[in-house]
């Protein structure tokens, strides 16, 4: 095993925080996992796990062992004519996943084309976008326990997805090491291109003709206008969930501010958040190094060698001006470490 001590995380995190970290791993099978995870076992050491480090913020030293996972492979486990099951590593890029079915014209995850990060961060979070989650294609979560070293094959009810949220992220924070992600693609897929812009740009820019590669690319274009690219600006995409809040409250709200965008979501009402941040000021504002992105309120930005300490306090100014103007309580999205 490969450990490089006193390394610099700043190539390893899209927002670009120059933190330290004690010791560092670039693993690329299962068999260096297991060394990692029986050092860290046998020396009682915490562990941090590095995916695509596009959504951390880094506000101090990593002190423990820190895992870079490049385990690779995309494999078709299984395939009928209607659809494809196919098993991807955990460490490949989640893009890379989403063009390599692209371009075999397997249907489901191109609504998910350019999101940061790896697959095996997909289902902690449940990514999703442009009215698409993760779970709709997720079959199951392969992940190893991190002080057993046990195996266990999640299944998708096993997952507990919701909005931002899985097991991963509640009961079982922390104690897994996701291996590999499972996925059911459609070779006749059902298209979702209800949200927003996407028919406007498949009528300008693709003639109005649906394909799986159309609306993937589509979607490259309206999150590269939106969304800042992390290899230019520092960011880890949404800093916030959408707040969910009782439907009655939203209609108070709705008779104060007629404008307020609002979703049904689920038995409530889900609000943009960068609507609400919009509102009280904060889209486009910069504080030297730091700021929120002009494109997409949503979005914190380090434009060079903030401190994620610096960033962390913007959001707290954000939530609470938030909160006294609309009395709704913002969540971090970012895990802040
Ligand atoms: N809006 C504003 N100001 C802004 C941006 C948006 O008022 O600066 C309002 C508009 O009313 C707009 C609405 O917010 O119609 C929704 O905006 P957008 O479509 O950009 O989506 P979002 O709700 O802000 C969510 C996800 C994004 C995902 C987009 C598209 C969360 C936390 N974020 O953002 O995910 O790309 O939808 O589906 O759910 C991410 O998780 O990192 C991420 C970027």
């Amino acid at each position: 095993m490969n450990i490089a001590y006193n390394q610099s995380l700043l190539g390893y995190n899209t927002f670009h925080i120059d933190e330290m970290a004690s010791e560092v791993s670039i693993i690329e099978d299962e068999q260096q996992l297991f060394e990692c995870l029986q050092y860290i076992n046998k020396n009682q050491k915490p562990l941090f796990i590095i995916g695509g480090g596009s959504n951390i913020l880094l506000t101090h030293r990593v002190e423990g062992l820190t895992i870079v996972n490049k385990i690779k492979g995309i494999e078709v486990i299984q395939e009928t004519d209607e659809f494809v099951d196919i098993k991807s590593m955990s460490g490949e890029n989640w893009h890379a996943c989403v063009r390599w079915c692209v371009e075999k014209n397997y249907g489901g995850l191109e609504n998910l084309s350019l999101i940061p990060g790896t697959v095996g961060a997909a289902p902690i979070q449940n990514i999703g976008a442009y009215g698409v989650e993760l779970q709709e294609v997720c079959l199951s979560v392969e992940a190893i326990h991190i002080h057993t070293l046990q195996k266990r094959i999640f299944q998708h009810h096993e997952c507990a997805f919701g909005y931002r949220d899985s097991v991963f992220k509640q009961q079982e924070k922390g104690n897994y090491f996701i291996l590999s992600v499972t996925m059911r693609l459609q070779k006749n897929p059902t298209f979702n291109i209800a949200y927003g812009d996407i028919q406007k740009i498949l009528a300008l820019d693709f003639n109005n003709i649906l394909s799986i590669k159309n609306i993937s690319d589509a979607i490259i274009k309206i999150r590269k206008s939106k969304l800042p690219n992390p290899d230019e600006i520092g960011n880890a995409g949404s800093f916030f969930k959408n707040p969910v809040i009782a439907n009655a409250q939203a209609e108070s709200l709705k008779n104060q501010y007629p404008n307020m965008p609002m979703y049904a979501f689920a038995t409530e009402t889900k609000i943009p958040a960068a609507w609400l941040i919009e509102q009280c000021g904060w889209k486009g504002y910069r504080n030297g190094n730091y700021g929120v992105h002009t494109q997409q309120a949503l979005v914190l930005v380090n434009y060079a060698n903030a401190h994620g300490h610096d960033i962390v306090d913007l959001s707290t100014s954000i939530i609470t001006s938030v909160q006294q103007r609309f009395n709704i309580q913002l969540e971090r999205e970012v895990n802040i470490w």
